[in-house]
């Protein structure tokens, strides 16, 4: 047995007795002629003492102990001189009698400490070493409990966790796909999921009524804190169910994992705010409804005055930032040069200042009265001492980046606090988005998403401004500005498929070469259906007060989607290549 107890376990009661333990060095101090030693284990950590009563050869060992060695230690628990509240074994240590070294370790690049001196880069080289410290095990094991609540919950409303195929064909979720080549079949390629929705749907036409899966996807896009190419969703399906149906039980689950995870209740029922109102009052379809400063439209104000940029824009709003006031004249400017990088895209910025002794100072002073201005200060929901901030141009994309510059002040006030959370869903999306450039529709969800029945004329008319007009019968949860999941009652009608096809220019013969299988499938019976995914990861970071979901994966992605640590992708060898009838692969340039 290589050990009795771990090293988070032994307290008081312990006293007396003789135990083994195993596991790193973390540290060890010589204080005269005692020697303390750290030993670390997943459980914790406990303080080995070796001093000059010690048996010889457990102190020639114990001179030699490098930091991370592997060591096995056995010895008498006793009560600590000095005792260390900051850890559950800090009022006893273990005065050894044996102690054997089970593996030498290297100087590992960094310190193996809550705070490391390591770069993100070389961490992620030694990722095996980096999961060692506190903070991502602790992140690992919140995954495993959320995991093991999701579960729990699901069970409980009999749910089946069934596993579907990672080889596949495209999937609709419009993603790049990962494809891997067939060797039996040359020349040809499987997609990775980028999710398992067409799987799941052809489970409810299996009967099986109510499926998850904790699963892996697969996408290949642009990676952002809240984005790897390989992710995992928690992915449900349910039957003869309506939306109404679908969000009572997941709120369900969330309000669970909530109340197992933090011991919080979220507010019940939860907020829901249509998509139209997510995005006029917070530029965003995933609003951060911590705080307020929500957008107010300006254009009938401010419109007819003279100024020429505003007289000429789709759109005027503003957002009132609370006792910005004081803000200088150069943090003003540095704001504007903030809403014009890229990132946001906005061409200039108008603020009112709306000043705490009444007055009004504004960038537009000479084409509007002070009482103008305070009135656009008023709509945009200032009181004195505030701040108003405005942008112009098209309605949509305008509203999206005071979306961005109304987060960025609730960074900058400190108004999102990571474990204060504000729950809500997001209901009635548009079912198509128009893209200009291309000058067609796209599926705003994906293709297989039923509008919403009261809106099937629109559906069915030709008419552009009546197809902008269909919502889905679609939602997303939101948590503190994040999308954590998202779902939609599906299509089970064949006539109601072949329309959205229609819509969106897909050939009745590109249908059927890409999603002929379930096309088919639907023909034999299709029960009303409807589910949703989570982002699992995201629920973890969320859930451990991060927006970054890096650390709550074991061996996650750089931002390149390489594994630094295994030093992929990286080539392959020509017999490979052959076997695969591969012809060459494009160099970098
Ligand atoms: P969707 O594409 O909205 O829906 O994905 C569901 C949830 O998965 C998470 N997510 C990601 N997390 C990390 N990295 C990524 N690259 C990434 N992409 C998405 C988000 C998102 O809300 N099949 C549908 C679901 C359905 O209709 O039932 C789907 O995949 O949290």
């Amino acid at each position: 047995m290589y050990r009795t107890h771990t090293c988070g376990e032994l307290r008081a009661a312990n006293i007396g007795q003789t135990v083994t333990l195993a596991g790193w060095v973390q540290r060890v101090r010589k204080m005269g002629g005692m020697t303390f030693v750290d030993l670390r284990d997943r459980y914790g950590i406990t303080q080995l003492r070796v001093d000059d009563s010690s048996a010889e050869a457990v102190r020639t060992t114990a001179a030699r102990l490098g930091r991370e060695f592997v060591i096995q230690a056995t010895g008498v628990v006793e009560e600590r001189a000095s005792k260390n509240a900051k850890i559950p074994t800090g009022d006893i240590e273990l005065n050894l009698t044996g102690i054997t070294v089970l593996n030498e370790s290297a100087v590992p690049p960094f310190t193996i400490e809550d705070e490391s001196d390591g770069g993100e880069d070389l961490r992620a080289r030694y990722r095996y070493l980096d999961l060692r410290r506190n903070p991502l095990k602790n992140a690992l094991m919140l995954r495993h409990r959320i995991a093991h609540e999701v579960r729990n919950y699901l069970d409980g409303k009999n749910f089946l966790e069934i596993e579907t195929p990672f080889l596949i064909k495209s999937t609709p979720e419009g993603a790049r796909d990962f494809v891997v080549p067939s060797r039996m079949n040359p020349g040809q390629f499987y997609a990775l999921p980028q999710s398992p929705q067409t799987f799941k749907q052809l489970l409810m036409v299996a009967g099986y009524d109510r499926y998850f899966q904790i699963v892996r996807c697969f996408r290949d896009e642009d990676l952002r804190a809240d984005r790897q190419p390989e992710f995992t969703q928690i992915d449900c399906e349910m039957s003869f169910v309506e939306q109404e149906d679908v969000l009572s039980l997941f709120e369900g689950m969330m309000r669970h994992l909530f109340k197992t995870i933090h011991n919080f209740d979220i507010p019940n029922p939860m907020p829901r705010i249509t998509w139209y109102d997510a995005m006029d009052s917070y530029g965003s379809d995933k609003p951060d409804i911590r705080f307020g400063m929500k957008l107010h439209e300006l254009s009938a104000l401010l419109q007819g005055h003279g100024f020429s940029v505003f007289d000429g824009a789709e759109y005027i709003g503003g957002i009132a930032v609370p006792g910005a006031a004081e803000y200088t004249r150069k943090q003003i400017d540095e704001l504007t040069e903030w809403v014009k990088r890229p990132q946001v895209g906005a061409k200039g910025m108008v603020y009112i200042r709306w000043n705490a002794d009444g007055s009004i100072k504004s960038s537009v002073d000479k084409f509007y009265t002070p009482e103008i201005l305070q009135q656009a200060a008023e709509a945009a929901g200032a009181a004195k001492g505030d701040l108003v901030l405005i942008l112009c141009g098209a309605k949509r994309k305008t509203q999206t980046q005071l979306g961005v510059l109304r987060i960025e002040m609730g960074n900058r006030l400190d108004l999102r606090k990571p474990f204060d959370y504000a729950p809500l869903w997001v209901v009635d999306f548009p079912l198509f988005e128009w893209d200009d450039e291309t000058q067609r529709f796209y599926a705003m969800h994906h293709p297989f998403t039923a509008p919403k029945p009261e809106h099937l004329d629109w559906y069915y008319s030709n008419k552009k401004e009546d197809l902008e007009r269909v919502c889905a019968n679609a939602y997303d949860f939101v948590l503190n500005g994040v999308e954590l999941g998202g779902g939609s009652i599906r299509i089970h009608e064949a006539e109601v498929q072949k329309r959205m096809f229609e819509i969106l220019g897909i050939s009745a013969e590109d249908a059927e070469a890409k999603f002929g299988f379930i096309i088919n499938a639907f023909r034999f019976g299709a029960p009303p259906h409807g589910g949703l995914a989570f982002g699992f990861d995201r629920v973890c970071a969320l859930f451990g007060g991060q927006e970054t979901i890096r650390d709550y994966i074991a061996f996650p992605k750089n931002n390149m989607g390489r594994d630094v640590m295994l030093d992929a992708p990286s080539e392959i060898d020509q017999t490979q290549m052959d076997e695969l009838c591969l012809a060459s692969v494009l160099k970098p340039e």
